[in-house]
């Protein structure tokens, strides 16, 4: 079948299905939550709150088979220059991939390098947590400065708060990303220099705000103690070097991993200095478990394809605009933050791959923060809101902390958010109910008119046996296929970024001649 005719199904699809309530599926069909359920790699999707059929699901299906979308996960997987733009790879998948499966590119098995990648890792991480990397006074390490913006920062950082629990680790780290002077010397006031080293992670090291904030932090180092105590992850080993920092100091990235699909890189050291290589290489594995679901699972069965097609149907059908990332797990509150670049950045454009506009909607904006939080905050607009949008839940099922009925409680509530938002509720019970509280008929039908929720709010809840390392993997790696699927189905590039350069361009001008833009009314000085 065509993609256009895929489209012209869907669209008369969704006229005859968007007036319809999940409630009355759910009425039909009691075992809709079991039959709208998968698993991968230790995740597990409900997804039967959703505005969709099968028949929804099949139409969807067909979209993505007419869109190539299998063939274009086996280019992703064998180094096929899928960022078209710049004629190159997109491996990530390749960096978490066991390294005695060789993989070529450009005739050239890429493994052997990845492997000494990782010897290298695991030997920082070893001086580093045995107390064996000594500062200038000759003491241990006790505290790493690490500087990166973007996906130099924002992958390390959010698994790094995500997985303290799992870090049996002396030295602290501290992720500066902002060129904000605020965050480095309240960062940098209770340090110790002599203690401390210091990680620059920036792909291109060409990226401003990272190397002002290097200069600032070699200077309160002292450049003296670079070659011992400065460490760089870059693709620019040359633009590191400039900085005196030594070459056997600085990891690589290849040009074959994006920003934003780096974490699994050079650019995940502080991760792993914090949790150890060992746990690294299990988040790494956890990855590698959603990559071979990805490449091998029947569409109807994946559950990236099922994720990014429940994203099109929304956005191209009901025309929704944001897309919602509540995780009920405070160790992952860094997420929905890591899903904006992830998403935002990838699929945040309108250009098809032949260079024309696309005629449709492309990446949502990303939001969320945790649960239950949300619920006193922003999830009355969730519920009566005047938008649509659909939320994806994240919940551990099992409790690792000591204070098992809260856990219990952060269930219920993640359970009868999803419920609440599906079902909604009935005015004319409301109004009955109020009229045996006392109100007249009047009164009370006007009052469960602003009771009222609508209900047939969509939701996914994506379900981990526990947060480890491993789930982590697969669960980061979910969104990035996810979001690979969606950027095939609108035929974007994923994996450049063309849209952040004026900005930076401008910023450079304005430095050089502060009269640049003087009618705004803000100086730079
Ligand atoms: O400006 C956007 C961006 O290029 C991101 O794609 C990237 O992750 C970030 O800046 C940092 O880039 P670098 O790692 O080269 O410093």
């Amino acid at each position: 079948m065509k993609l256009t005719d895929c489209w012209h199904q869907l669209a008369t699809h969704y006229q005859h299905l968007k007036s319809q309530h999940m409630r009355d599926w759910f009425e039909q069909d009691p075992q809709r939550d079991q039959r709208f359920r998968l698993q991968a790699a230790d995740l597990s999707l409900n997804y039967a709150h959703h505005r969709i059929t099968t028949q929804t699901l099949e139409y969807l299906i067909q979209l993505a088979h007419a869109a190539a979308l299998p063939n274009k996960i086996d280019h992703l997987f064998k180094g096929e220059p899928v960022n078209f733009t710049e004629q190159r790879p997109a491996l990530h998948t390749a960096l978490r991939r066991p390294t005695n499966q060789p993989l070529y590119y450009q005739g050239q098995d890429i493994m052997p390098a990845i492997a000494d990648l990782h010897h290298r890792m695991a030997t920082y991480c070893t001086r580093l947590r045995h107390q064996q990397w000594l500062g200038f006074n000759g003491q241990p390490i006790t505290d790493i400065v690490h500087l990166g913006i973007g996906g130099s920062y924002l992958g390390p950082a959010m698994a790094y708060h995500a997985l303290q629990a799992e870090a049996k680790c002396a030295v602290r780290i501290h992720f500066i990303a902002n060129v904000d002077g605020h965050h480095l010397t309240s960062t940098l006031a209770p340090l110790d220099p002599a203690t401390t080293l210091v990680i620059i992670s920036s792909k291109s090291f060409t990226t401003s705000d990272t190397l002002l904030n290097a200069q600032t932090v070699l200077n309160w180092l002292g450049r003296s103690h670079i070659a011992n105590q400065v460490i760089a992850i870059t693709a620019n080993p040359a633009g590191a070097n400039a900085l005196g920092i030594a070459t056997d100091h600085i990891l690589p990235i290849w040009d074959w991993v994006g920003g934003r699909y780096s974490l699994w890189s050079a650019i995940g050291l502080p991760l792993a200095i914090s949790i150890g290589m060992s746990k690294f290489q299990q988040l790494l594995a956890g990855a590698h478990a959603m990559d071979q679901h990805f490449h091998s699972a029947a569409f109807a069965n994946n559950m990236p394809v099922i994720l990014g097609l429940l994203g099109i149907w929304y956005i191209n059908f009901f025309h929704t605009q944001t897309h919602a990332v509540i995780p009920y797990a405070q160790r992952l509150e860094w997420l929905p933050n890591y899903l904006q670049q992830l998403e935002m950045e990838s699929n945040g454009k309108q250009m098809q791959a032949m260079g024309q506009t696309t005629p449709y909607s492309t990446a949502p904006v990303i939001w969320g923060s945790v649960g239950v939080n949300g619920q006193h905050a922003f999830h009355q607009l969730l519920h009566q809101g005047a938008h649509l949008i659909p939320v994806d839940f994240i919940i551990a099922e099992q409790c690792t902390s000591p204070l098992t009925e809260h856990h219990r409680q952060l269930k219920a509530n993640c359970i009868s958010q999803i419920k609440a938002l599906m079902l909604g509720n009935d005015p004319s019970i409301l109004a009955q109910q109020l009229q045996q509280q006392g109100y007249d008929l009047a009164q009370a039908t006007q009052l469960a008119q602003h009771q009222w929720l609508p209900g047939n709010k969509p939701s996914s809840l994506i379900t981990l046996p526990q947060l480890t390392p491993t789930t982590l993997g697969s669960l980061i790696a979910l969104y990035e296929h996810k979001v690979f699927v969606q950027s095939v189905i609108w035929q974007i590039n994923c994996f450049d970024q063309y849209g952040v350069e004026l900005g930076k361009q401008l910023t450079r001008q304005l430095l050089d001649d502060e009269s640049l833009f003087a009618s705004i009314g803000l100086s730079i000085d």
